[in-house]
Order: C-alpha cells, then sequence, then structure tokens
C-alpha cells in the first residue's frame, strides 16, 4: 500500500499471544487487556533498550471494545480496564516516542465476539484517526471471505480520508486460504501494508516450524508480493514466552529476518529473562529484517535436516541462515560454496560475519567452501560482504 508507510516492516509489540482475551482485571490487574498492561509495555520499550533498535509500535490485540457502540454509533473502550480512553494511551505513547495500533475485524464481530467494523467502516477510521492511532490491526472474524477482495479496500479508502498517515495490517489471505480462495496477491499488495497469510502463531517450536514450512512451500508467491511498503506476516515472535529454546528463539528471529517480517514481541517484557531480550534485541539480526532493499529471502538449498535460506542486501551483501530441522542428535556439520548459494560469481571474496556470535569470519572466495555447525532446530546466521581490493 503505497501511503509511504512500511517501508521496511513494523517492529512493535502485540499482546495477543502471550495476554490473549485475559479481560479479570480484578483478580488479574497486571495482565489483564486495559490500560496498565500497555502503560507498563510503553514504558518498557520506550526505557528498557526496545527503542533504540527500531521497536515503535505498541498494539491493542482483541478484546479492548465495550460490547456497545454509543449513541453516535462510535466505538467506546471497555470503560472499567481504559477508565481514561484510547486516547490518552495514544498520547501516552506519543509522548514516549511510540506509535499506537489497534485492533478491529471487517465481519459482524471480532473473534472474541466485540463488534465488528461491518457497516461502519467510515465512522471507525475516523474514530481512530481522531484518538491519534497510528496501525489497525483489521481481523476476519464473522464475515464472508469471498466479500474480502472488497471489503479490505473499503478501509483502505476509509483510513486514506482520515488523512492520518495509519499503517493498515490485514488479515484477508488467511481467511481466503481457509476456504480455499486463492489470495490476489496484487490486490492485497495495493491496499495493504501487511498481510498475515497463514494460522495463528503459538507458543511452541510445533507451530514456529509450521509457519517457517508454510513459508518455504510457498516461497515463490511470498516473495513477489513483499517488498517496500508491503509485507508478509508470519505472525509475532513469540521469543520471550514459555515455549521456545534458546536455539529456537535464535531461529525464529532468524528466520523472520529473513523473511523480510515484522518483528512484532509478545512477551511480557516486564519479567522476560536476559537471553530472550538480548536475542530481541540483537541489532545485527534486526539490521537484516530492515535492510533497505527490501527484498524476502529464499531456500536455496535443502538438505538432509540443514535447509539454507539466502536474502540479498544492500550493496551487494547477502544475510544467509543455516537451519538445522532435525529436532534430535547434536550439531550438523554443513559444507556449501558460497556460489551455490547463489552469491554473485563477479565477486571473488566475501567477508562472512557471525550475527549472533558477532564475530567476523574471515574472507572466503566465492568458489570456496564455508564450513559451519548447526545445533537441532537451530540457526548460524552470517553476513557477506564484498571485498574489494
Ligand atoms: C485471530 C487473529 O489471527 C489473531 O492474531 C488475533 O488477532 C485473534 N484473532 C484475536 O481474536
Amino acid at each position: 500500500l503505497d501511503n509511504g508507510l512500511a517501508r521496511t516492516p513494523p517492529m512493535g509489540w502485540n499482546d495477543w499471544e502471550r495476554f490473549r482475551c485475559n479481560i479479570d482485571c480484578n483478580n488479574d490487574p497486571n495482565n489483564c487487556i486495559g490500560e496498565k498492561l500497555f502503560r507498563d509495555m510503553i514504558d518498557r520499550i520506550a526505557s528498557g533498550g526496545y527503542k533504540d533498535v527500531g521497536y515503535e509500535y505498541v498494539n491493542l490485540d482483541d478484546c479492548w471494545m465495550s460490547h456497545e457502540r454509543d449513541e453516535n454509533n462510535r466505538l467506546t473502550a471497555n470503560s472499567t480496564r481504559f477508565p481514561n480512553g484510547i486516547k490518552s494511551l495514544a498520547d501516552y505513547a506519543h509522548s514516549k516516542g511510540l506509535k499506537l495500533g489497534i485492533y478491529e475485524d471487517y465481519g459482524l464481530l471480532t473473534c472474541a465476539g466485540y463488534p465488528g467494523s461491518l457497516n461502519y467502516m467510515d465512522i471507525d477510521a475516523q474514530t481512530f484517526a481522531d484518538w491519534g492511532i497510528d496501525y489497525l490491526k483489521f481481523d476476519g472474524c464473522n464475515s464472508l471471505p469471498w466479500t474480502m477482495d472488497k471489503g479490505y479496500p473499503e478501509m483502505t479508502r476509509a483510513l486514506n480520508k482520515t488523512g492520518r498517515p495509519i499503517f493498515y495490517s490485514c488479515e484477508w489471505p488467511l481467511y481466503q486460504r481457509a476456504v480455499l480462495i486463492k489470495p490476489n496477491y496484487n490486490l492485497i499488495r495495493e491496499n495493504c501494508n501487511l498481510w498475515r497469510n497463514f494460522d495463528d502463531i503459538n507458543d511452541s517450536w510445533d507451530s514456529v516450524l509450521s509457519v517457517i514450512n508454510f513459508y518455504t512451500n510457498e516461497q515463490d508467491k511470498l516473495i513477489a508480493a513483499a517488498g517496500p511498503g508491503g509485507w508478509n506476516d508470519p505472525d509475532m515472535l513469540v521469543i520471550g514466552d514459555f515455549g521456545l529454546s534458546y536455539d529456537q528463539s535464535k531461529s525464529q528471529m532468524a528466520m523472520w529476518s529473513i523473511f523480510a517480517a515484522p518483528l512484532m514481541m509478545s512477551a511480557d517484557l516486564r519479567t522476560i529473562s536476559d537471553e530472550a531480550k538480548e536475542i530481541l534485541l540483537n541489532k545485527e539480526v534486526i539490521a537484516v529484517d530492515q535492510d533497505a532493499l527490501g527484498k524476502m529471502g529464499r531456500r536455496v538449498i535443502s538438505r538432509g535436516n540443514i535447509d539454507v535460506w539466502c536474502r540479498p542486501l544492500v550493496d551487494g551483501c547477502y544475510a544467509v541462515v543455516f537451519f538445522n530441522k532435525a529436532v534430535g542428535g547434536g550439531p550438523s556439520n554443513v559444507t556449501v560454496t558460497l556460489e551455490e548459494i547463489g552469491f554473485t560469481k563477479t565477486v571473488e571474496k566475501y567477508a562472512l560475519r557471525d550475527l549472533f556470535l558477532h564475530r567476523d569470519l574471515g574472507n572466503y572466495n566465492v568458489r570456496g567452501t564455508f564450513v559451519t555447525s548447526v545445533n537441532p532446530t537451530g540457526v548460524v546466521m552470517v553476513t557477506a560482504s564484498p571485498v574489494k581490493f
């Protein structure tokens, strides 16, 4: 979507994977979907180092609303859980140099049963703009997927009419795929800054792997669709939650960056481990995700349990991920030549650097071999830059 936004994939935080539809503020005031949780996360992102490396959007997901629209048909936040309303939360985010995102649904009701935007798109877009909202995630529950090619663009126009730049994140292809409609990625890209195309992520390696497998199988279509202005969305990062090991957490961070995916955390940043935080704040991996060339990576080699992914970067550089899909045993050795990964052969030598060890690995001839060792369910991630003589 050509609205000046999403020149690189968005970075931020969304409550859904970690906090779901917890509306029990009486018994669980620190973790319920309410003002406190979002103010806490805004504080952590602003002062915990996250903002400094690019995390910017703090996004509300489902369950923020009250069940009734007001007398002017405008949406309102649940007044017990958001006593000061959404505008004051947006003001708070802005005061800390961050942005606030919100959630609605294209259908009659949201997935959790709150009022949807069907028949109210103009009013809702204007309400969000009036509140100072910077990002809309538009879900697709309780709607007819074959009407989405017409319906999702209505919200594009409604947002555009408000005059406020609002990042537009769609779930259009996901709901169409579920009923075996082939998503029209040209149309989706014209109308959205981001689009979910696969199942909701869960806090487990199985779930992360199923997303990676989907992205592998569909890579030709997905690579063609992605670029500055609009990106594929493999869903939130679950790094820092309960389900992933240290290696698996690095794998998610590496693969999402190779995919040119949004880096939307969904962890409790008040209690996150130092290990997980270090992965989320890895500037060298983030730089790959945010690379200005804006090309999604591709799986270039599949050999036994090892997949090799390569993403072209600006200035003739590349990012490469060696991914070990084995779920047992010890580290696997991999030997590849740089030319078989697909590096331009007109460059004789590349300087390689390991992005998790933060270590230069030396210069390699494009026809020479590179050998590394990858842990089960883990990755080795390197960048390669042409060596100039
Ligand atoms: C389905 C979406 O895919 C999820 O990301 C989340 O927004 C839930 N709906 C909320 O109900």
